[in-house]
């Protein structure tokens, strides 16, 4: 596939989010209808439902996409619509509403909730455990694929390239506790339905309105100091991402398996700043010095069962730097990833 040098505004970037690969376009003609994404209307739901959408139909391949949240963000819910996606409006937290979901082919479960927690950590457990075990039970049986997330393993040394999916979960913090309560329910439920299940621990999906790379950017381009302490990630362009989360469905087995989802390499701060500040003109400035630990989640197994991610470190950097200088949107919605007490 052959990617652009820039992307030149926002209609530009949602097409290359999802385009999908000839690989996509095969493997989506054997996932049967109706598609149910649940928790879809977040940052990563509206893109992968539009490019399930868009692979079913360049494999001529009648599947029904359809996207389940209470779409607090009505501009998410208008966007799907307007690509032709049906959205259901329904809070996974009431136990009657989950119940009464139509039945699926095949599901995919985006919901979480990670940022407040601090502020309310009831609500992050409930939303982290309460939910999996709603809709668990209402598609036990139904193959699926669940997001969680790296922050279910504790800080790794950087030399180890990453923590493995056998490593313990054993994370500080509410929230990544949480994380780890999602998994655990999920896949109980899964043992006892003989549900096949993929759970994906995801690191920082890279969309330029918001991610990792373009919290660099923003404090290179606005001249703030950035802490080295965590001189080091993992991450992933989203696109790529949510390609990865579809074909993961043939990753779902009973009994479940955990998979750890980024792009292999192990990031640098520094020297991403560096490039982002050689692109922008500006000058990065640093405090600290990088720590011997980090939160990595080495993704070598799912490279190796699906291939490995197609767009570099090196066009993400380009890409955001140039969306930076154009004045591109950017959500706000700061990644955090500085963070290394597991508090959020
Ligand atoms: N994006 C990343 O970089 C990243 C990194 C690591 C892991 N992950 C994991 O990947 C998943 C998807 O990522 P994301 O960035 O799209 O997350 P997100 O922006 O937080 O979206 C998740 C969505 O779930 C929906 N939701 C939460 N509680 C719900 C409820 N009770 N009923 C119905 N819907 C509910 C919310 O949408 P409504 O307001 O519309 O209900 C929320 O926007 C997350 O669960 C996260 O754990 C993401």
């Amino acid at each position: 596939m052959s990617l652009p040098e820039v992307l030149v505004n926002e209609a530009h970037l949602d097409q290359v989010l999802t385009d999908p690969s000839p690989r996509l376009v095969d493997f989506i003609s054997r996932v049967s209808s109706p598609l149910v994404l649940l928790g879809a209307g977040g940052k990563m739901g509206p893109t992968l439902a539009v490019l399930a959408q868009k692979a079913a139909r360049a494999a001529g391949h009648k599947l029904e996409v359809l996207t389940v949240s209470r779409f607090r963000n009505p501009d998410a819910r208008a966007w799907l619509e307007s690509q032709g996606i049906r959205t259901l409006s329904c809070d996974l937290l009431d136990a009657r509403a989950v119940a009464e979901l139509p039945d699926a082919g095949n599901v995919i479960y985006l919901v979480g909730q990670k940022f407040g927690t601090r502020q309310s950590p009831a609500m992050t457990w409930a939303m982290n455990t309460l939910v999996p075990d709603r809709v668990a039970q209402r598609y036990g049986g139904t193959r699926m694929v669940a997001l969680s997330t790296a922050n279910v393993y504790p800080l790794s040394p950087v030399a180890l390239g990453g923590s493995v999916e056998t490593d313990a979960l054993t994370p500080l913090g509410e929230y990544p506790n949480a994380a780890v309560g999602r998994e655990r329910i999920l896949e109980f439920h899964a043992q006892q339905q003989h549900t096949p299940l993929a759970l994906l621990r995801l690191s920082y999906a890279v969309d330029l309105r918001y991610g990792v790379i373009r919290d660099l950017a923003r404090s290179v381009a606005l001249g703030q100091a950035l802490d080295l302490t965590t001189g080091y990630f993992h991450c992933i362009w989203q696109g790529d991402a949510n390609e990865m989360i579809l074909r993961s469905l043939s990753l779902a087995r009973s009994p479940a398996e955990a998979w750890n989802l980024c792009h292999p390499q192990v990031v640098g701060v520094r020297e991403t700043a560096e490039q982002l500040g050689a692109l922008l003109g500006r000058k990065p400035q640093f405090v600290g010095t990088e720590s011997t630990t980090a939160l990595l989640a080495n993704p070598a197994r799912i490279c190796a069962e699906l291939g490995p991610p197609a767009v570099s470190m090196e066009t993400l950097v380009r890409w955001t730097a140039d969306w930076e200088r154009r004045g591109g949107r950017y959500l706000d919605k700061p990644t955090h990833f500085a963070t290394r007490d597991g508090q959020y």
